[in-house]
């Protein structure tokens, strides 16, 4: 199976595709992690990403095009994948179908999770993640048992580099602007399914789960 998440910055894209590639078993591909993984290596990538990703912006199609498809040739990727903030514009998405085509595959769903921007500053400041397993947490709206540290692993949590007020803002400005062509792209190919984000993460969860295996 070969999904697409697509959402607003916080709309519960890492959070879903945590369990989602964990029931399926399939990879989770998150340009964002990516490019954070580059950065913490200090590689010429992450030097690059780096000064885009402090700012809020987009890192340029050409760069973010190009680590998708060396990730999708891999060997794990060819029964399914899931892709976590990618596409991002309607350029990556041509390229995405163009790069699916040369090896006969193509998206099965693109799963647009769906929240109103109001919702999206509480979220993202308040977001935590483990330094060790990378699992997402929310001081309130989905705290670990023990203050800052990971229920599954033990890990320290961290807040992101860019989950601060003034970043978050730009961000939410910059995918706003974005988003519109995106979902008509995939609204004209049959393949968006939208599902509301707002409600409990088990929830959105289960309605996921259901669109993806076709029962509802
Ligand atoms: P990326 O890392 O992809 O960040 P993002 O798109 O801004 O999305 P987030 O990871 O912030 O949000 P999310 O939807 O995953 O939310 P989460 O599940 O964590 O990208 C970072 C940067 O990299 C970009 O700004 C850009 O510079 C660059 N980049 C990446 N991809 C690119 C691309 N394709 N092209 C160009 N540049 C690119 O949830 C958020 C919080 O809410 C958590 O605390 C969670 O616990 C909580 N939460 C989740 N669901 C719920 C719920 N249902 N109810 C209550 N709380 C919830
Ligand atoms: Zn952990």
């Amino acid at each position: 199976m070969n999904l697409v998440f697509m959402g607003l910055p916080g709309a519960g894209k890492g959070t879903q595709a945590e369990r989602i590639v964990e029931h399926f078993e399939i990879p989770h591909i998150s340009t964002g992690d990516m490019f954070r993984s580059a950065i913490k290596e200090e590689t010429p990538l992450g030097i690059e990403a780096k000064s885009y990703m402090d700012r809020g912006e987009l890192v340029p199609d050409e760069v973010t095009i190009g680590i998708v498809n060396e990730r999708l040739a891999k060997d794990d990727c060819k029964h399914g994948f899931l892709l976590d903030g990618f596409p991002r514009t309607v350029a990556q998405a041509e390229a995405l179908e163009n790069m699916l085509a040369l090896s006969d595959r193509g998206i099965d769903h693109v799963i647009y999770i769906n929240v109103k921007k109001d919702l999206l500053l509480a979220r993202l400041t308040g977001r935590r993640i483990c330094k060790d397993c990378g699992s997402t947490y929310h001081t309130e709206f989905n705290p670990p048992k023990v203050s800052d540290v990971c229920d599954k692993c033990g890990g320290e949590l961290y807040q992101r580099h860019d989950d601060n007020a003034e970043t978050v803002g730009k961000r939410l400005d910059v995918n706003i602007k974005q988003q519109q062509s995106l979902l008509d792209f995939y609204q004209d190919r049959g393949l968006l399914r939208t599902v509301d984000g707002e409600k409990h993460i088990d929830q959105v969860f289960s309605n996921i789960s259901n669109l993806v295996k076709g029962q509802e």
